[in-house]
């Protein structure tokens, strides 16, 4: 990286740190610095914002305190805690890592990048957050934050939505990074990436760091990072069956152990193409695949969920089946539901459903 030849790095560090000593938000995760709980909200904060994080993370510590305690818990408990935070293979991959690290570490955090790395889901971004924060060892830790803060310090203009870019911020914060205070070094990049150096309408004139930003000199805040569109959410029409049987209990289904929420519980659903048809395909779907007949009713409702790749538009139907079907779904009470964890689209059409039942009482 040839723009640092006449980067003054040592005033850099002494200014970002300085700010950050003083102007920190206090968080959670900054009690302390034990390496699992640290490990924890970079995980957390991976895709998901601060605000929402904390309340996530003060409950999973209280339930989950201790790499043990994770290693030892039952999956469908750390997925019910992680219900609404998304992105789930985050919670199951770090299971599986504080599983290894139990065995293999005597349940201590290696304080080794190398071995870190080595756990399942722990990427780039996670090792350096961790070995950085936790231990003091100056490695970098990149994420979209940190890519806007450094492409306008150094004018740097690779397009942060290509994989390659990361390599390119991680060589310039090798030479960057405080060696006596590699913590704060990158905790103050993601809080200045917070706080000041914000996407739109950067706040240059509270910036501890202006003086060595050459976006700032040269009057180009706005145009840094550059950044490359994603492609829109690919629409997906989903028909999803509230069932349920005499005594009033819902029929359930776990998700597969492999893909997109991955063990997670929900409304036993599939494709459809909408209009007049829908109903009869997922009635014959609930058969070949579950065994199920049942006489199903359009509902007014639907439900809209966004991914970053694709956007479901599920359509309710409601029915009722006769005593005596089998079938590999699961039946569980209102009260029993709580206990599951179901993705965000499948909590609102669980709230629909005690709606729906309300509603036929008060009829
Ligand atoms: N975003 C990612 N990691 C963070 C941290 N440790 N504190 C605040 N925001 C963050």
């Amino acid at each position: 990286m040839d723009k640092l030849q006449s980067f003054h790095i040592e005033g850099f560090q002494k200014d970002l740190i300085a700010w950050f000593q003083l102007e920190q938000r206090s968080l959670p995760w900054r009690e302390n610095k034990d390496p699992y709980r640290i490990w924890v909200s970079e995980i957390m904060l991976q895709q998901t914002r601060v605000d929402t994080v904390i309340p996530y993370f003060h409950r999973f510590m209280e339930r989950f305190p201790t790499v043990d305690a994770l290693a030892e818990a039952d999956e469908e408990d750390i997925l019910k805690a992680w219900e609404g935070l998304g992105y789930y293979s985050r919670v199951r991959n770090l299971q599986t890592a504080v599983r290894e690290v139990k065995e293999k570490y005597s349940s201590v955090v290696p304080p080794d990048p190398d071995a870190f790395a080595g756990l399942k889901g722990v990427g780039p971004y996670t090792r350096g957050a961790v070995m950085s924060i936790a231990y003091n060892i100056p490695e970098p830790a990149v994420d979209g934050n940190v890519m806007r803060v450094i492409s306008r310090v150094l004018a740097i203009d690779e397009d942060i939505a290509k994989p390659r870019a990361r390599k390119i911020f991680e060589e310039a914060i090798r030479k960057m990074i405080s060696k006596d205070n590699p913590s704060d070094f990158n905790q103050a990049l993601m809080e200045l990436g917070a706080l000041i150096c914000i996407p739109s309408k950067p706040a240059c004139l509270l910036c501890p760091v202006q003086e060595y930003c050459e976006a700032f000199h040269t009057g180009t805040q706005s145009s840094y990072p550059v950044k490359s569109k994603k492609s829109k959410p690919k629409p997906v029409r989903m028909g999803a069956a509230v069932i349920k049987d005499e005594e009033g209990r819902f029929y359930i289904n776990k998700r597969k152990s492999e893909g997109l929420l991955a063990n997670l519980w929900e409304f036993p659903n599939c494709e459809i193409v909408p209009g007049p048809a829908a109903k009869e395909q997922l009635e014959g779907y609930l058969q070949e695949e579950y065994g199920l007949q049942v006489d199903l009713e359009v509902c007014e409702e639907s439900v809209t969920h966004v991914f970053s790749h694709i956007k479901w538009d599920i359509s309710l139907f409601t029915g009722s089946v006769k005593k005596g079907q089998s079938t590999s779904l699961a039946k569980v009470t209102e009260e029993e539901m709580q206990r599951y964890a179901f993705p965000v689209s499948h909590q609102k059409i669980s709230r629909i459903a005690a709606e729906l039942a309300e509603d036929a009482l008060n009829q």
